[in-house]
């Protein structure tokens, strides 16, 4: 399998609970690496702007008010297969259904306040890579 890059978020409710740290070593101990990662505050607008493709679905509004709470980290996660990977590492949508050990199962606190945002496909990571990251930011 090629190596990959994938985007990944961690949420307000997370960064709010200090976990970014566990969150993190989750990912590495997976074998995924941290190749970009920064702490920013989105605005209403941005966060929109990153899920425009949910913008029809009654969840839009609160999950841009969300995601405009408070602090996030994004980050550009690179390894085997990385994109898949961390879908995995990060449990299903509802942390009611995600297997245990996975970060939603261990932090998320409801279908919304889930800890954590991942890339679903090459063609989506590549964009949400680029919504964040300048090619020079990543560092390997
Ligand atoms: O994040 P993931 O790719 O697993 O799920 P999604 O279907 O792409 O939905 C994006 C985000 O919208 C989720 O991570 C949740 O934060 C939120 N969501 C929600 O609030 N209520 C739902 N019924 C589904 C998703
Ligand atoms: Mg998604």
């Amino acid at each position: 399998m090629a190596t990959e890059r994938t985007l990944s978020i961690i949420k307000p409710d997370a960064t709010k609970r200090n976990l970014t740290g566990k969150i993190n070593a989750k990912f590495e101990d997976a074998g995924l690496r941290i190749v970009a990662q920064k702490r920013i505050h989105l605005t209403k607008a941005q966060a929109g702007k990153f899920y425009e493709v949910h913008a029809s679905r009654p969840f839009y509004d609160e999950l841009c008010e969300f995601m405009a709470s408070g602090p996030v980290v994004v980050q550009v996660l690179e390894g085997e297969g990385a994109i898949a990977k961390n879908r995995e590492v990060m449990g299903a949508t509802n942390p009611k259904d995600s297997a245990a050990g996975t970060i939603r199962a261990e932090f998320a606190e409801s279908v919304g306040e889930n800890s954590v945002h991942g890339s679903d496909a090459p063609e989506t990571a590549k964009d949400e890579i680029s919504y964040f990251f300048a090619g020079m930011e990543l560092v390997g």
